[in-house]
């Protein structure tokens, strides 16, 4: 199946598009990561490092990848393919093996907040107040049930993609407003809360104190990326749905303001209630327990209707994440169906079992016992390690090659001048630098730095004290020493191995040209 446009998908309207790529965008990452992050890196002393994340990274990636999805009309690694070749397609295949890892653990995630979200209809979730958060979510990472919930979080997903664009706008043309809807509803409330307003300044009064710690722009960088729905391939795929004479510079930017706007106003919605009852995340706390379990514990002190707003924002969440995992979902099964010409419900199928079965991996509930602090779920510290391999580097890996592939290897005056034909902002020659230079260096950059902090290389100079190999957030496995090193080979093997697999597997079918 050489798969004419109508028979790959296309978007029935121009919003239907905007609404996918945003709801694809704003997520957990909106929600739960960026507000663990401003938190941990001091609110305003976020700000400059995001700001240069957004402009010198995050915008024009976003129109790389919407440009190769655009012009090429393939998922990831037939656009790298029909651009630079089988070398970058093997990177079109890697990130998306990335993208299934990701894939299993935000749906386990899901699963979480889906538990939260029954124990808050139940009214289990404040049976004695406050107290019974902490309870609630425990029960919730280390229960079977989640198990089942995952699973049934993979067929809701599979239930939505059935039928590909189609299905998918009627989806984000209801969660998409909703989000925007239930985030103002809290927003409004926390502001009003006596003292809500202090987080405003928390989070938007410049701190220019952090600006030298690399661990601040790393986590500026792959925050963007992340949230942005970068380096896994998405974009693309979303954009290989356009039509060719799609505007990509007015896409890239309407879906990129938009992403980043909810993000300041979940942020917005967090801070004010931290600091209507003064309540101090502690280093301890870990970034899904900002989401889970402190907010929820401000939202217990609320003067009214409680329950009403923790399901509010358990849904909130859940709608979010859903419009974000069918968009990881895709990319892969776009992909599959663009090389091997397998119909949509065979890739969808293969993608949605391999990933299901990771996902319950990552929601076994057997407690592990860590050196020095408290037992957590093995599938949580699963997820800890791996995120660390799979979003911490894989995301800004996939920038790099794409940006020195397109950039030099395909050339991006090429790629500019195409976007530029159906561009109302033109963009100009500057755009080329950033490509060429600017994000390739910016990241390699920071991966050094990561690297260099693996490696246990002393980095007190700039700021890094903690170095050595990643062991978990919270130190070491009692019993279970070769855990983290068995997650790094197993990451390593699986992505390489199998993305060379994929690539030496099959050929393109020949193309047919004046496709519209
Ligand atoms: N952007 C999504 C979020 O913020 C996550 C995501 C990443 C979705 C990459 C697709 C691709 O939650």
């Amino acid at each position: 199946m050489s798969g004419s446009a109508a028979s790959r998908g296309v978007w029935g309207s121009k919003l239907g598009f905007i609404l996918a790529a945003s709801g694809s965008a704003i997520g957990l990452g909106n929600i739960i990561f960026f507000g663990a992050n401003a938190y941990r890196f001091g609110g305003g002393a976020f700000y400059v490092p995001y700001f240069v994340a957004l402009f010198l990274l995050g915008i024009p990636m976003m129109i790389v990848e919407l440009g190769l999805g655009t012009t090429q009309r393939s998922a990831l690694p037939g656009a790298m393919y029909k651009t630079t070749g089988k070398g970058g397609e093997f990177w079109g295949w890697w990130s998306l093996l990335n993208a299934m890892i990701i894939a299993m653990y935000y749906i386990t995630i899901l699963a979480w907040v889906a538990s939260m979200l029954i124990k808050g209809i139940s009214g289990a979730l404040y049976e004695n107040g406050a107290g019974t958060v902490v309870p609630s979510f425990m029960k919730s990472i280390s229960s079977w049930l989640t198990v089942a919930l995952a699973f049934g979080i993979w067929a809701v997903n599979i239930f939505f993609l059935l039928r590909g664009t189609n299905t998918i706008e009627k989806v984000v043309k209801v969660f998409v407003p909703l989000m925007w809807f239930f985030m103002i509803v809290l927003v409004i409330r926390g502001l009003t809360l006596d003292s809500g307003f202090q987080g405003v300044w928390y989070l938007f009064t410049p701190n220019f104190s952090g600006i030298s710690e690399p661990a601040v722009w790393q986590g500026a960088f792959s925050q963007m990326f992340f949230s942005l729905s970068l380096g896994l391939g998405t974009m693309t795929a979303y954009a290989s749905y356009l039509p060719k004479k799609s505007d990509v510079v007015a896409n890239g930017s309407v879906v990129s303001f938009m992403n980043c706007g909810f993000e300041f106003v979940a942020g917005l919605a967090i801070f004010s209630m931290l600091f209507a009852f003064t309540l101090h995340p502690g280093p301890t706390t870990g970034t899904l327990g900002l989401s889970l379990v402190v907010v929820p514990i401000g939202i217990a002190n609320f003067p009214a209707l409680q329950t009403l707003f923790a399901c509010m924002f358990f849904f909130l969440l859940l709608i979010a994440g859903l419009s974000s995992s069918i968009s990881i979902i895709e990319s892969p099964v776009a992909a599959i169906r663009d090389k091997f010409g397998w119909t949509r419900k065979k890739a969808l199928l293969a993608v949605a079992g391999f990933g299901a079965a990771g996902s319950v991996l990552f929601a076994l509930p057997m407690m592990l016992k860590k050196g020095g602090n408290p037992a957590q779920p093995l599938g949580l510290s699963l997820l800890e390690l791996f995120d660390h391999w799979a979003f911490g580097y894989s995301l800004l890996v996939v920038g790099l090659v794409e940006a020195i592939a397109i950039g030099w290897g395909y050339g991006i005056t090429k790629l500019r001048n195409q976007i530029n034909e159906n561009a109302r902002f033109k963009l100009g020659p500057w755009f080329d630098v950033l490509i060429k230079f600017v994000v390739p260096g910016l990241i390699i950059l920071v991966l050094l730095l990561n690297v260099l902090k693996e490696t246990g290389a002393k980095l007190t100079f700039i700021g890094i004290d903690k170095t050595g190999f990643y062991k978990g957030d919270s130190g070491t496995f009692d019993g279970y020493g070769w855990l983290p090193m068995a997650v790094f080979g197993i990451w390593l093997v699986v992505t390489v191995v199998g993305a060379y697999i994929l690539t030496t597997k099959g050929n393109y079918p020949q193309q047919e040209e004046g496709e519209a």
